[in-house]
């Protein structure tokens, strides 16, 4: 896994960790670091032996203070919509991964950070993680699909705020906005708490696993009727050896052996 320069990879029994690996520029996003999470998702969409993946960031202040200003400030406006397109479509790509990604958030996670955040499914934060979308201090607006993901995640009117004001608010916080599902008091519990949550869900069925983020992706879907497509995706169960293997584990009172297919 050495092709990576910004990122390091890891993995141990079927659990991914990808982590953001500049941590003496607070593991901000440059362009090269956006296209090695591309290939390193792309991976995890491709090898059958991994199973699910957490996402954090390297050193104990940052998860990833935003996308790299330096190279933002070389932007113009044609250029700059490419920029903004190519890092939605690598966010997408975690987002619609069929396999759990939780970010393990455990220091700043501004701007592309936050918006990195919210394409994971889960997000647990260690209670020192600031959070925040500041880029109006640098005279532009989130472009790795925070406008979407947080008005989706906090709801209109805090979206607005967060954005607007560009401020800093405490993983307590984003808490009790729905932003982050968990906060873990030090580094060692958030690592645990990632574990576990990844653990306990990489052992469900894998294919209802994915069916389920299809599903609830498919609310920000508007050409789609997502009631169709979790009438669809519950079929698809149906056809499964898993579906067949659950059941029968439940009526016959032992644990369920899931294959993936
Ligand atoms: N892009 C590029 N470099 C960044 C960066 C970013 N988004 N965030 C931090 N860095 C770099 C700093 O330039 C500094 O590099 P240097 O040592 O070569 O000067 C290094 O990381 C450490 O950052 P510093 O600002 O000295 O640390 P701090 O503890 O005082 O503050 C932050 C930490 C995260 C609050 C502050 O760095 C910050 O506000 N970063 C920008 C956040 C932002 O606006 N993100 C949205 C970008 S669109």
């Amino acid at each position: 896994m050495s092709e990576f320069n910004n990122l390091e990879l890891t993995i141990d029994e079927g659990v991914l960790t990808i982590t953001v690996n500049r941590p003496d520029k607070m593991n901000a996003l440059n362009l090269a670091t956006v296209e090695e999470l591309r290939t390193a998702i792309q991976r995890v969409y491709d090898d059958s032996e991994i199973h699910g993946v957490i996402i954090t960031g390297a050193g104990d202040k940052a998860f990833v203070a935003g996308a790299d200003i330096k190279e933002i400030a070389e932007l113009n406006e044609v250029n700059a919509r490419k920029f903004a397109e190519n890092g939605q479509e690598v966010f997408a790509q975690i987002e619609n991964c069929h396999k759990p990604v939780i970010a393990a958030v455990n220091g700043f996670a501004l701007g592309g950070g936050c918006e990195l955040a919210m394409a994971c499914h889960i997000r647990v934060a260690i209670h020192s993680a600031k959070f925040g979308q500041p880029e109006v201090n640098l005279g532009i607006i989130p472009g790795y699909g925070g406008t979407q993901r947080l008005t989706h995640l906090v709801g209109k009117g805090k979206a607005l705020e967060l954005m607007m004001t560009g401020e800093m608010i405490p993983a307590e916080e984003a808490r009790s906005l729905g932003l982050v599902n968990h906060v873990a008091q030090s580094a060692e519990e958030l690592k645990n708490k990632c574990q576990d949550l990844i653990r306990r869900i990489t052992a469900k069925a894998p294919l209802a696993i994915g069916m389920v983020i299809d599903c609830v992706n498919a609310v920000h879907r508007p050409e789609e009727n997502g009631y169709q497509t979790e009438a669809n995706n519950f079929a698809s169960c149906c056809k499964s050896d898993d579906f067949r293997e659950g059941t029968a584990a439940f009526i016959e009172k032992r644990k369920p052996e899931f294959k993936g297919v």
